[in-house]
């Protein structure tokens, strides 16, 4: 397995990573077997990065790589990188509250999910989105206290702006920022990604598939079931989702001339952007997690990477990729 490290100040890890959310929530029903079976079947190809948050099926996710964790026998936690999001306030029928990133509310996060992963620490330890009532240095201050105590080893962020970037550095070293980049999703190139690297801040990119838009496996007719994320998403709905998949075909055709699938092309293609960027994927079964995988063995000359953004052009994706309601809490998408 390739490696990467986080940052100047962050933990090496797979050149891919794991992302658990699906597992557990957003993306309709998961099979709890499988999923665990996908977990064991990444860790022993090496991948270290595993990725989630409190929130998703509120606490369900963390207690299901805590047992594949233990399940894997002894050392498989101290190999592993876990990155936790939290900070996103739920109620019981899945509703979405706003964040609270107070000094106080990171302590008692935190102690849930020591208790969730059954660790003593987290690896890398983020706010899934800036609380505006909470300046971004009350919130590192206090993880950076959680650092001192040895209960997170290191500082991430999530989903914010070059400003909040530089705030937040400014107060404790920052290893990673995690945020959405994919062939669909460049919005990061022209100031984020330029701050991270003048900070020494790695980059976790996240929906490199575009949460499976961008994989090869959508079709036109895809049922979702309740409480998918996919059915409210603006890039999932009419015209978009037919202008979007005419964008995964025209990718189809440069994959298939390289001998790839869709998805290992998409994947490829973010792999390809720095070595301080690193991918998450969402598989949740075994196939598409071995799929996933196959990326790592893809070069993208000069050429490839020409007919690539030719197929998909950095502005061509319809559909912003959240929810009105959802971007609002997106200080990345502040400017
Ligand atoms: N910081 C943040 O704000 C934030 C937000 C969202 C996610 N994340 C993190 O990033 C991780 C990845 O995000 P994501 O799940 O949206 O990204 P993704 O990898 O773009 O999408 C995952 C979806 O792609 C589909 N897929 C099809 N072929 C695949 C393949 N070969 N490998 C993997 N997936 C394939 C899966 O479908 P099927 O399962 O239907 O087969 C799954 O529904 C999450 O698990 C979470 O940990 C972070």
């Amino acid at each position: 397995m390739r490696s990467r490290t986080l940052g100047t100040t962050g933990p090496t890890v797979s050149a891919l990573g794991l992302g658990c959310m699906g597992m557990s929530a957003l993306y309709g029903q998961a099979d709890r077997t499988e999923s665990i079976a996908t977990i064991h079947a990444a860790l022993e190809a090496g991948v270290t990065l595993l990725d989630t948050g409190d929130f998703y099926g509120m606490g369900h996710n963390e207690l299901l790589i805590g047992e594949a964790l233990r399940e894997a026998g002894p050392g498989a936690r101290d190999d592993a990188v876990i990155s936790v999001k939290f900070g996103a306030l739920r109620d019981a029928a899945g509703g979405w509250s706003g964040y609270d990133g107070r000094p106080a509310a990171v302590k008692n996060f935190l102690a849930y999910s020591l208790q969730r992963l059954g660790t003593d620490h987290v690896d890398v330890y983020r706010l899934s989105r800036l609380d505006p009532e909470v300046p971004i240095e009350e919130t590192v201050g206090a993880i950076a206290e959680e650092v001192q105590a040895g209960r997170v080893r290191h500082i991430g962020l999530s989903e914010v702006g070059a400003e909040t970037i530089r705030r937040a550095a400014a107060t404790a070293p920052v290893c990673d920022l995690q945020i959405e980049y994919s062939l669909f999703s460049r919005g990061i190139e022209k100031e984020i990604l330029p701050a991270c690297r003048e900070l020494g801040i790695g980059v976790t990119a996240y929906g490199v598939l575009s949460r499976g838009l961008l994989s090869g496996h959508w079709t036109r007719d895809r049922e979702l079931g309740a409480g998918d994320f996919r059915g409210a998403s603006p890039r999932f709905s009419g015209e978009n989702l037919e202008r979007n998949l005419d964008l995964v075909d025209a990718l189809r055709k440069v994959a298939e001339q390289k001998g790839v699938t869709v998805a290992q092309a998409a994947i490829a293609w973010v792999l390809s952007r720095g070595e301080d960027v690193v991918p998450l994927v969402g598989a949740r079964r075994r196939d598409r997690l071995a799929e996933a995988l196959g990326a790592l063995d893809v070069t993208l000359d000069p050429a490839d990477l020409a007919a690539i953004e030719q197929a998909v052009p950095a502005d061509a994706v319809a559909g912003e990729r959240y929810p009105a309601a959802l971007m609002a809490h997106m200080d990345s998408e502040r400017g």
